[in-house]
């Protein structure tokens, strides 16, 4: 008799050949149209799943997890952040979570870099620009954006992303300086040419263009806060595609408006799908909607990734992608 398959309750829809393997594998429950689920039907999803694939947009806290059934046994997140979840109280009812890093590495790096390069030349403005017709003719003057070769780049969080930010900066002539909890090895320093800064203010104060690559944990919640923001140049400009929370949002909506930064590249937000209506007015904003690891291609790496981490669970291995608490 054929073993019985685990039941595996996915909360959002994902890409064509990852829901076949997964209805090929598991007794896969599937979101065919996508609508994000309430609180109560999470909860639901909990009581009759052996395995839950959640996304950003599930809240898995702890009050939540108390009502999951005993048979939930783990979480495989459909994302690299598992900032939705609550892991140490997953973890201590015996819920392992993974995740799915390193697949979306290069194309998160790719959209930061796109940012980096959007906001000092003003190409989303110079887009709607010629869209309005307002394209009335060239002149020296009209349109002047900053340079970004020679400028100095500050890479807040030295992981992968950051290093597949940093490289390709490299390329575009930016000189690469880091905060991270820890050096990167010296070959990697080497690799980048990049200079380490212990402290977080002396680099901010210092820097022309910052990144925002770290993830978000209690520890980074506000990370950049108004004060932090505050010791930046008003001539910097702020890049985050790694999550809303990391940045006070309105402290930095009312340094933009005042002009006392730059501009701002934000693919992430705060209170999502909400974004501050102040940063929607301001010209010198480029504002994407969580797009950054968005490509096909990543989208079902990531989900090969979360059918690798059901199927070791299944056959009774460590998953390769297990999160756990001193991680975060
Ligand atoms: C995903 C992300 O789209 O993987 C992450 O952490 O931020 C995004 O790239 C999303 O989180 C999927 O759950």
């Amino acid at each position: 008799m054929a073993a019985k398959k685990l039941k595996v309750v996915v909360t959002r829809r994902l890409p064509d050949p990852v829901e076949t393997r997964m209805r090929e594998l598991f007794d896969a429950e599937l979101n065919h149209d996508d609508a994000p689920m309430s609180a109560d039907a999470l909860a639901a999803a909990m009581t009759r799943a052996d395995v839950l694939v959640s996304t950003v947009t599930d809240r898995l806290d702890s009050r939540l997890l108390s009502r999951a059934g005993e048979q939930l046994r783990l979480i495989a997140q459909f994302g690299a952040g598992v900032d939705n979840i609550d892991v140490q109280t997953a973890v201590q009812r015996g819920i392992t979570v993974t995740n799915t890093p390193g697949v979306l590495t290069e194309d998160t790096a790719d959209m930061t870099m796109a940012l980096i390069l959007a906001v000092p030349r003003r190409i989303v403005e110079g887009v709607k620009i010629v869209e309005s017709d307002k394209f009335l003719g060239w002149s020296p003057t009209w349109m002047m954006g900053r340079r970004v070769g020679g400028k100095r780049l500050g890479i807040i969080g030295m992981g992968r992303i950051g290093q597949a930010v940093a490289r390709r900066a490299k390329a575009f002539g930016l000189q690469i300086h880091y905060h991270n909890r820890r050096k990167v090895a010296a070959h990697i320093e080497q690799e980048l040419e990049a200079t380490y800064w212990e402290s977080l203010d002396q680099m901010l104060s210092r820097m022309d263009i910052i990144s925002v690559n770290c993830p978000h944990t209690p520890a980074t919640y506000h990370l950049l806060s108004a004060r932090r923001l505050a010791l930046l140049k008003p001539h910097a400009y702020v890049v985050n595609t790694a999550r809303g929370e990391i940045i006070d949002e309105s402290a930095l909506a009312r340094m933009l408006e005042k002009n006392e930064l730059a501009g701002a590249g934000l693919d992430v937000f705060e209170n999502e799908p909400a974004i501050n209506p102040k940063l929607k007015k301001l010209v010198n904003v480029v504002l994407l909607p969580h797009m950054s690891s968005c490509t096909l291609e990543g989208r079902i790496d990531m989900g090969d990734k979360v059918i690798v981490n059901i199927k070791t669970f299944a056959d009774g291995h460590k998953p390769p992608d297990r999160v756990i608490p001193a991680m975060l």
